[in-house]
């Protein structure tokens, strides 16, 4: 398939669904495929300077509509999308494609018209009334530990499917397990940045797809794309750059996480 640069189209255009199937075609990817686990890949927007929200973590979006129709595309591709508790406390919105074409590819293929929602949450302190538990269409499950109260799995066995896991805090392959034994292939982790880091640190992140958008944002406290304690130069991932494309004043890279 030829290269082409994803400022060429517009935003309905195919070229998002052809940068995506490359993707998982990848040897690579297909030798992931051989693990015991799903494929991961995290998608997160940040600014120039590698914040992804402002320091008061402000609702709102950073990327642009493409940025938003790549972030569908990634979607469709995925089994399961998972967000940290926080996320879900700070935004609160249901992971869903909003893209109807793309909707409808993915209904064609037989799935469901929205991956599984998922979100870890230690002890389920969690708003229940906010899109990501309200809205109809989409299949919920929130991974929780024994520290979360009986009297809260309870309330939020209601509005979604709840798997405890016996022990005090969620480990990402723990995550990984429970997505795997529903039949998850291909789990697309979208923050924030301590989930993110908790993946790395783990090394079950596969690829990770970063849309740099054109705004400076700044401030020691705001959240970037990996947080938690950080990496040392003898241990931090290493990516290898797949593609880069430009539309407009962003730019959408892919890269693949080298081996450990
Ligand atoms: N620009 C983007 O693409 C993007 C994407 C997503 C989020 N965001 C932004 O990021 C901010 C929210 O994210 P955040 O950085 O505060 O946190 P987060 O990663 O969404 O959530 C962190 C919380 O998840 C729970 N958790 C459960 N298991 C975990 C594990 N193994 N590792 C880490 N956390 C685990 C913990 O809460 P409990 O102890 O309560 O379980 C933890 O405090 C918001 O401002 C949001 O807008 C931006």
């Amino acid at each position: 398939m030829p290269r082409r640069n994803i400022s060429e189209e517009n935003v309905s255009g195919t070229v998002a669904a052809c940068y995506i199937v490359r993707t998982h075609d990848h040897p690579l990817v297909a030798m992931q495929r051989k693990l015991n686990r799903p494929h991961v890949s995290i998608n997160m927007a940040m600014s120039a300077d590698g914040k992804v929200s402002t320091y008061k973590r402000e609702t709102f979006s950073l990327g642009s509509a493409k940025d938003r129709y790549l972030m569908d595309v990634l979607r469709a591709k995925s089994d399961a999308v998972v967000i940290g508790a926080r996320t879900l406390q700070l935004d609160g919105w249901a992971i869903r494609i909003r893209y109807a074409e793309i909707q409808k590819k993915r209904i064609e293929k037989g799935l469901t018209p929205h991956p599984l929602n998922v979100v870890l949450s230690t002890d389920l302190d969690l708003p229940a009334k906010r899109e990501f538990f309200t809205h109809r269409e989409t299949g919920k499950l929130i991974i929780t530990t024994r520290s979360a109260s009986a009297t809260r799995v309870r309330r939020f066995e209601k509005l979604a499917e709840v798997a405890v896991l016996p022990r005090k805090r969620i480990r990402p392959q723990d995550a990984l397990d429970v997505l795997s034994k529903r039949g998850a292939k291909r789990v697309l982790v979208e923050g924030g940045g301590p989930l993110n880091y908790a993946f790395f640190k783990a090394n079950l992140v596969d690829e990770i797809y970063i849309t740099v958008t054109p705004r400076i944002l700044g401030g020691t406290d705001a959240p970037t794309v990996a947080d938690g304690k950080g990496f040392l130069l003898d241990t931090h991932p290493r990516l290898e750059l797949v593609s880069s494309r430009r539309s407009g004043d962003e730019v959408f890279l892919r890269y693949r996480v080298a081996k450990r």
